[in-house]
């Protein structure tokens, strides 16, 4: 008997090549996304063990929905992988209220409401695994990545509680954090920031070098396979550890993100970045 598991945004990236390798270790995926089409090149892989399933995390109707099907699959749900992800970009002045709505609506409340459907029938069974995709992003914020380094700020905090909530039911918790990976992210975050660079945007010059930057992160990154492999540790550890990082190098920023007085983090960020470059034209 496979074990199941719901890992959504799995139509790209991260969560593409979770649903994959998880179905490679012999679990029985059901890989979610808002358009069954963009999951068409998951049909096939993983042994035949992945299923393809519509859901968008900011829709309960829709939620409902995709565990109705699971359940009429006659799957009880060992695991859930809360992937699905975005990352509205820019000084924190100038997002509008639409976008900093957009970026908890998807990454905070639509965590909590796949949670919070599939908590019932764990708790229920005494058993199950929830693996929240965090980021390094959500204990390190970096300018002008403000609105998204909070709501995984926010994912990290929600998800203690959760743990300690959860513990006696049976049922774990994990965050995995990555850091820069090489997928269509870095892309979309590019064209975030870019809305940013007009000549009329007080924080322009800032957000040009911010961007130039941020533009080697992904490229030069590793593939989201480190991640997936994380996310599998948590899933199957009898004992899965309440953080991971990917990759580890990661780890050292953390260490240095937890130890060093702000006064040096933040000079490390802008010689790091280039943003020590700038100098703000006093108004005549
Ligand atoms: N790549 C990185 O460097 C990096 C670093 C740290 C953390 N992360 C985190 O890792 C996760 C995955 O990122 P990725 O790099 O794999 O990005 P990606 O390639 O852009 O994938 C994002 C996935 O999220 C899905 N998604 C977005 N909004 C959704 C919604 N409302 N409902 C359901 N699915 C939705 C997308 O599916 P559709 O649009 O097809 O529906 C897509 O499958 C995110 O949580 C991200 O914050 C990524």
């Amino acid at each position: 008997m496979y074990r199941s598991v719901l890992v959504t945004g799995a139509s790209s990236g991260i969560g593409e090549t979770t649903a994959i390798h998880l179905a490679h270790k012999g679990f029985r995926v059901f890989a979610a996304a808002r358009s069954s089409g963009k999951l068409k090149n998951l049909s096939g892989l993983g042994g035949g063990r992945i299923s393809p399933v519509t859901m968008d995390v900011t829709d309960e109707a829709s939620i409902k929905n995709a565990l109705t099907e699971i359940s009429a699959d006659g799957s009880a749900l060992y695991g859930l992988v809360n992937n699905a992800g975005v990352s509205v970009m820019g000084p924190i002045e100038e997002v509008s209220a639409s976008d900093w709505k957009r970026q908890y609506e998807t990454n905070v409340f639509g965590l909590m409401n796949v949670t919070r459907a599939v908590l019932p029938q764990m708790r229920r069974e005494g058993r199950g695994r929830i693996v929240n995709i965090g980021s390094v992003a959500g204990r390190i914020a970096a300018p002008f990545q403000g609105v998204y380094a909070s709501s995984k700020h926010a994912v990290e905090g929600l998800s203690d509680a959760l743990r300690r909530e959860l513990e006696p039911h049976g049922v774990k918790v994990s965050v995995v954090r990555p850091g820069f990976i090489n997928t269509p992210f870095g892309h979309q975050e590019q064209e975030e920031l870019a809305r940013y660079t007009g000549e009329s945007g007080a924080y322009a010059e800032q957000v040009k070098i911010y961007k130039e930057w941020h533009a080697k992160g992904h490229p030069n990154a590793p593939g989201p396979l480190v991640v997936a492999e994380a996310v599998h540790h948590a899933l199957t550890a009898d004992h899965p550890n309440s953080r991971y990082t990917a990759p580890k190098k990661m780890l050292a920023y953390l260490a240095l993100r937890n130890l060093a007085p702000s006064a040096i983090t933040d000079r490390v960020f802008k010689k790091v970045t280039g943003l020590d470059a700038y100098k703000k034209e006093k108004s005549a």
